[in-house]
């Protein structure tokens, strides 16, 4: 697994910006798309490129084209959602599949109650979105998900990580690469990630 944190410096401007106090909820759904179309470009680097045969003004050209099938997004409800319109501008012919899980407070794990799943999945990358990377316990189960589904390639983006969160993917799941807009301290007793975003769902949907 290669763990990505964004060096940019937009990238890490705007992730300073979404932590501040009293941010609108506005600001935050424009940054939060804003910062999922820099990791989008960050992730898609190294996509495999073909040289394609193409008619251009000039004549007959050989010319880079994408290899493969446009990866679908994967945004893990609900939060996911607030980082969606973002991702599609870097990539607007891409396939959704959407993934909703929550706990079962018998086992306390987390649990699906949504999954659609685009059925080629098989032939093509699955980004992952969603904003924060807690615990891992959502993401795990969200990567065996797609898994199971027969995706072979599955990369994931989060606005903020903790380091207990991106240790669960590594050891589950070392061949999936993470992308990150940054890595914070530590997460709080009660699952929070300081110093974090406080609930980027509550923050995105106005729910606070
Ligand atoms: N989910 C959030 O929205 N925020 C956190 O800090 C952790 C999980």
């Amino acid at each position: 697994m290669s763990v990505n944190a964004s060096n940019h410096p937009l990238v890490q401007h705007k992730v300073s910006l979404l932590r501040e106090e009293t941010i609108s909820v506005k600001s935050f759904r424009e940054l939060t798309n804003e910062i999922a179309s820099l990791l989008v470009m960050e992730a898609t680097q190294n996509l495999a490129l073909i040289n394609k045969p193409l008619t251009c003004w000039s004549g007959e050209i050989s010319t880079p084209m994408l290899a493969d099938k446009q990866p679908t997004l994967v945004p893990i409800l609900r939060a996911g959602l607030g980082m969606l319109s973002g991702a599609l501008a870097i990539l607007p012919c891409a396939k959704i599949s959407v993934v909703g899980l929550q706990r079962n407070e018998q086992t306390l794990q987390p649990e699906s109650y949504y999954e659609n799943i685009i059925t080629d999945i098989t032939e093509r990358t699955a980004i992952i979105i969603d904003p924060m990377l807690a615990t891992g316990g959502t993401a795990l189960a969200t990567i065996n998900l797609l898994k199971e589904s027969g995706c072979k390639n599955i990369i994931a983006l989060f606005l903020v990580a903790a380091p207990e969160g991106i240790k669960v993917l590594q050891d589950a799941h070392p061949d999936v690469d993470l992308f990150l807009g940054a890595v914070d301290d530590r997460l709080n007793e009660q699952g929070y990630i300081l110093p974090g975003l406080g609930d980027a769902g509550d923050k995105i949907f106005g729910t606070l």
